[in-house]
C-alpha cells in the first residue's frame, strides 16, 4: 500500500487528505502540519512546518513516502519541488521556475503577452517615481495595483480613483507594505464581468481538466468589504461551462502550457486559472500554481476517480496514459465559517461544538481549516478561516440548503459566515 505526505494545514489539505485516503492504493496519509480535523483521516505532524524542506524531505525518505503533495504556494515558490526531486523523492507540484506563474505577477503577465493569452492590459514598474508618474497621467479609473510577489491574497488593490491609487502605490513601493513582494508592482486594467476558476492537473504535456468553480472572495454578503482567502465556493460554475470552458482550454490553458514548455519549463502540478468572464470572453485575472482554497473543498467531493493515481501519474510525467477523470454530476457548495474579525484581527482558541452533527448529515462534509484538537478531545478554533462546510445536492439550491443546514449545527463564540454563497447563480 502507498504512503502519502500532504504538506499544509488548511481546508484544501483536509480535502486532499480525505480524497487521497479514499484511494484503493493508499494505505496511510500523513499531513504536515495538519490540523484538528485532518487528524481524523491522516497522521498529523504538527512539528513539521511547511517551510522546513530539510526535515520534510528527511521524513519522506525515512518513512518511504511514495508521493508528497504540496498544498500551499509558498513552499512551491521557494523550491520545495526542486529540493525533493534532487533527493529522488516523488512530489506533486511545479518546480520553483514553474511556480513563478503564481510567485511573480510580472512573470505571468509577460508569459501571457508573449503567447497572446487574453488578460488585462498592464504595465510593470520597478521604480516608484515612474509608477507614480504613470498614475498621475492616467485618464481612466478604477485601476488595479498588484504587488508582484506573494502576499497571501492581500497584495491586490482595486483603486476607484487617482487619490487612492497614489496612496496605495506609495504604501506598496515606498513603504514596502508587502516587503520585497511589493518592490515591483503591476498596474493593470480593471476588468468587468463575473469571476470563475478553472483548474487543470498537468504533467507539462497533457492537461486533465477539473470541474469549474466559483469562489466568493469578499468578507460580506453581496461581495462587499475587504477580500479574504475565500468565503465559499460552488462547483460547477455554469458561467464557465460548455463552450466557455472549451474557449478557456483553447485560448488560455493550452497556450500557457506550450509557452512554459517553449521557455524550458516542464510544469507538473496544478494549473489554476482565475478568470474574469467578460462580454468579450474569458480573460485571466491571475494564475495559481496549486489547488484553490476553498475551490478544492467543492471539487474533490465530486471526484469519483482515484486522486492518488492522478497526482502520482502527473508528478511522474505519464498523464497521457490515464483515462479522463470522472466527476459526480451533482453540484457541490461550500460555506466557509470564519472567526469574528477576519480578515482583520480575530481571536483564536474558542471551544467549538457540532462539527460531528453537521458531518453526520447525508452528503455533508466538514473540512477543517483552522482548528486544533485539544487534550480533552474537543475542538478549538485556531485561525481566521475555521471550517468549510460542504454539501452535494441534486441541484445547486439543494446543495446550498444542505450546506447551510450543516452550518446551523455548528457553533462557537464569534462564528461568522456569509449567508449568500451562490447568490449569482441562484
Ligand atoms: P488576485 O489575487 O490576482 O486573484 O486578485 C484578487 C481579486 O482582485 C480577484 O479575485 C478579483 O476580484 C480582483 N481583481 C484582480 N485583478 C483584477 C482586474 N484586472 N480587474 C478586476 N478585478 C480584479
Ligand atoms: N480561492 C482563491 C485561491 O485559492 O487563490
Amino acid at each position: 500500500m502507498k504512503k502519502v505526505l500532504v504538506i499544509g494545514g488548511g481546508g484544501r489539505e483536509h480535502a486532499l487528505c480525505v480524497a487521497l485516503a479514499r484511494s484503493p492504493q493508499v494505505g496511510q496519509v500523513f499531513c504536515a502540519p495538519g490540523n484538528g480535523g485532518i487528524a481524523s483521516v491522516a497522521e498529523c505532524l504538527p512539528e513539521l512546518l511547511v517551510g522546513d524542506f530539510d526535515r520534510l524531505a528527511a521524513f519522506a525518505a525515512e518513512n518511504e513516502i511514495d508521493l508528497t503533495v504540496v498544498g500551499p504556494e509558498n513552499p512551491l515558490v521557494d523550491g520545495i519541488v526542486d529540493y525533493f526531486r534532487e533527493r529522488g523523492l516523488a512530489i506533486f507540484g511545479p518546480d520553483a521556475k514553474g511556480a513563478q506563474l503564481e510567485g511573480s505577477k510580472a512573470f505571468a503577465k509577460d508569459l501571457m503577452a508573449r503567447h497572446n493569452v487574453p488578460t488585462a492590459a498592464y504595465h510593470v514598474f520597478d521604480d516608484f517615481d515612474e509608477a507614480h508618474a504613470h498614475l498621475q497621467n492616467l485618464e481612466y479609473f478604477p485601476i488595479v495595483l498588484k504587488a508582484d510577489g506573494l502576499a497571501a491574497g492581500k497584495g491586490v488593490v482595486v483603486c476607484e480613483d487617482r487619490e487612492t491609487a497614489l496612496q496605495t502605490i506609495t504604501e506598496m513601493m515606498a513603504e514596502r507594505r508587502f516587503g520585497e513582494a511589493s518592490a515591483r508592482v503591476v498596474i493593470e486594467e480593471f476588468l468587468r464581468g463575473e469571476e470563475a476558476s478553472v483548474h487543470a492537473v498537468t504533467d507539462g504535456k497533457t492537461l486533465m481538466i477539473f470541474p469549474t468553480s466559483q469562489d466568493h472572495k469578499a468578507i460580506h454578503e453581496g461581495d462587499k468589504g475587504p477580500n479574504t482567502g475565500g468565503m465559499g465556493a460552488y462547483s460547477p460554475a455554469p458561467i464557465a461551462e460548455g463552450a466557455m470552458l472549451d474557449k478557456v482550454v483553447r485560448d488560455v490553458l493550452v497556450p500557457v502550457l506550450n509557452g512554459l514548455h517553449t521557455d524550458g519549463i516542464e510544469y507538473r502540478g496544478v494549473l489554476y486559472a482565475g478568470l474574469m468572464i467578460t462580454k468579450g470572453g474569458p480573460r485571466v485575472v491571475e494564475f495559481n500554481a496549486r489547488f484553490g482554497d476553498p475551490e478544492t473543498e467543492v471539487m474533490l467531493p465530486r471526484l469519483k476517480s482515484d486522486l492518488y493515481e492522478i497526482l502520482f501519474t502527473a508528478a511522474t510525467g505519464r498523464l497521457a496514459d490515464l483515462d479522463p477523470p470522472e466527476f459526480d454530476e451533482r453540484p457541490c457548495m461550500g460555506v466557509v465559517m470564519a472567526s469574528q474579525g477576519y480578515p482583520g484581527e480575530y481571536q483564536s482558541g474558542k471551544p467549538m461544538f457540532g462539527t460531528e452533527d453537521a458531518d453526520a448529515l447525508a452528503d455533508v462534509t466538514v473540512y477543517h481549516a483552522g482548528t486544533r484538537l485539544r487534550d480533552d478531545g474537543g475542538l478549538s478554533t485556531a485561525g481566521g478561516r475555521v471550517l468549510c462546510v460542504t454539501a452535494l445536492g441534486d441541484d445547486l439550491q439543494g446543495a446550498r440548503d444542505r450546506a447551510y443546514e450543516g452550518v446551523s449545527r455548528i457553533r462557537w463564540e464569534g462564528a461568522y459566515y456569509r449567508t449568500d454563497i451562490g447568490h449569482r447563480v441562484l
